[in-house]
């Protein structure tokens, strides 16, 4: 017993032990204090009933990956294991095979970024490069500052190593230049340290923007003014409905952005395949937390995307992808207009795969969705993309997955359970209880809803 603890102490800890056997959980007494942000959703039992094929699901974040040339891929994934069989079933590099992370580079030239692949770190999916990167960086009590609302696997992350999530908003145009500048003079003028912003500037999951060209040379301008990191999170970047890709802000800033990157929308998110573009040091770093978490990112499916964007054109698939993605966005932007055009407001998104929309003053997205889900359409509520318990009147809408009648379908479906829902709030006023009203704990939703 250490000499300063006090002998009542000793006392106490069996009858706190034998307090908690009564608990569900009989080890909880046992966790790491981490794990105490690392709560299960209560809407977690909503969407298992919301994966029934009667009810449409917009809550998901899950590519329709049906288009796939699924014949083309199995047939050089089997000559692979033929005839690289043993090299492709063992171990690999912490850092990821010297083939993708060049072919990861001219990936990334599209968006205008000049990398070389010793820079590249592959990871399990973007949402391992989001954990070693804040692994690296964040001790408990850092400040993460995030754009408000925020893709809900980040603040995961963030909470599971203790940060503090400072939101910043967002408006049609992006992460807003002066209220970033604000947040980021607040935390000096209390001596907090800021260890990095976390953005996804392009086709925003969950808000559906796009941070405008003239934004990007000011927040860049921001975070060196205040020497600070910026973590570009771009999982999207090639999924825009017109032109050429959004050039990336790592294009024009190469050390004090750290670029995560994924072929989960554009290939496969099975395969859980992203990586990391981070300055030479900060590499270094990453790929000893890498071999600590990992020991190497997994072989085989890092084979499996070489070979795909080796020898199909995957090019051509994105295009594909774009427009499945653009018919979808247009079918569900129409329904919105038809249905809800007096009643609620919403993005226009030109990428990616999520319409963020805002109810009416008084109504509570959480509150709703048992409702919605009795009505067979199924959303992510908006609290589940602050870490602060923001975003009642907010909700996510998902249009990758559905198809284009299934999307109209759901959104008239919700439409309508919008439309009960402020009869109700007419005839009860304010009374109505509201998920609101309870403490906020944040929780996080599963990898469906993400
Ligand atoms: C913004 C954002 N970052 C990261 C991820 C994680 O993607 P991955 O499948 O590459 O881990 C997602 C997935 O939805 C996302 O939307």
């Amino acid at each position: 017993m250490p000499a300063d603890m006090p002998a009542d102490h000793v006392a106490a800890v069996p009858a706190r032990r034998a307090g908690h056997r009564t608990r569900l959980d009989s080890y909880v007494d046992r966790y790491a204090l981490r794990t105490k942000g690392m709560t299960s959703s209560e809407i977690r039992a909503l969407f298992a009933v919301a994966s029934r094929p009667e009810v449409v699901s917009l809550a998901g974040g899950m590519p329709s990956i049906a288009g796939l040339p699924l014949a083309a891929v199995a047939e050089s994934v089997s000559r692979l294991l033929a005839t690289q069989g043993a090299t492709v079933l063992q171990y690999g590099s912490g850092q990821g095979d010297p083939r993708l992370r060049e072919q990861i580079c001219t990936v990334m030239a599209l968006e205008g970024i000049q990398a070389h692949p010793d820079d590249v770190v592959v990871t399990v999916g973007s949402q391992q490069g989001l954990d070693l990167v804040t692994r690296i960086f964040c001790d408990p009590g850092d400040v993460v500052v995030c754009e408000a609302p925020s893709y809900v696997g980040a603040l995961g992350v963030f909470r599971a190593y203790q940060c503090e999530v400072v939101h910043v908003e967002m408006d049609d145009h992006g992460l807003v230049p002066e209220a970033l500048r604000q947040a980021l003079a607040t935390a000096a003028a209390h001596g907090t340290p800021v260890k990095f912003v976390y953005s996804v500037p392009t086709y925003h999951n969950p808000g559906g923007v796009t941070l405008t060209e003239q934004r990007r040379a000011e927040v860049l301008d921001i975070c060196a003014e205040h020497d600070v990191l910026l973590v570009e999170d771009n999982p999207y970047g090639l999924l825009g409905f017109t032109g050429e890709p959004m050039r990336a802000m790592r294009a024009d800033e190469s050390e004090r952005v750290v670029y995560l990157g994924s072929f989960s929308k554009t290939f496969a998110p099975g395969l859980r395949i992203g990586w990391v573009l981070a300055p030479h040091a900060v590499r270094e770093k990453l790929v000893l937390a890498q071999e600590s978490a990992t020991l190497c990112p997994p072989t085989f499916s890092q084979a499996v995307v070489s070979t795909y964007l080796a020898e199909h054109d995957w090019q051509g698939q994105v295009k594909n992808f774009r427009e499945l993605y653009r018919e979808r966005r247009d079918a569900m932007l129409a329904a919105l207009d038809e249905h809800l055009v007096d009643t609620a407001t919403w993005t226009r998104p030109d990428g990616g795969f999520y319409v963020w929309l805002t109810l009416p003053e008084g109504l509570d997205a959480k509150a709703m969705l048992p409702r919605a889900v009795t009505a067979r359409v199924a959303y992510v509520p908006g609290t589940a993309f602050y870490a602060d318990g923001f975003g009642t009147r907010h909700l996510r809408l998902s249009y990758c997955y559905p198809s284009p009648a299934r999307i109209r379908e759901g959104v008239r479906r919700f439409a309508g359970v919008v439309a009960a829902e402020l009869e109700l709030r007419e005839t009860f006023g304010a009374a109505l209880p509201s998920a609101a009203a309870g403490r906020h704990t944040y929780e996080s939703p599963g990898p469906d809803q993400s």
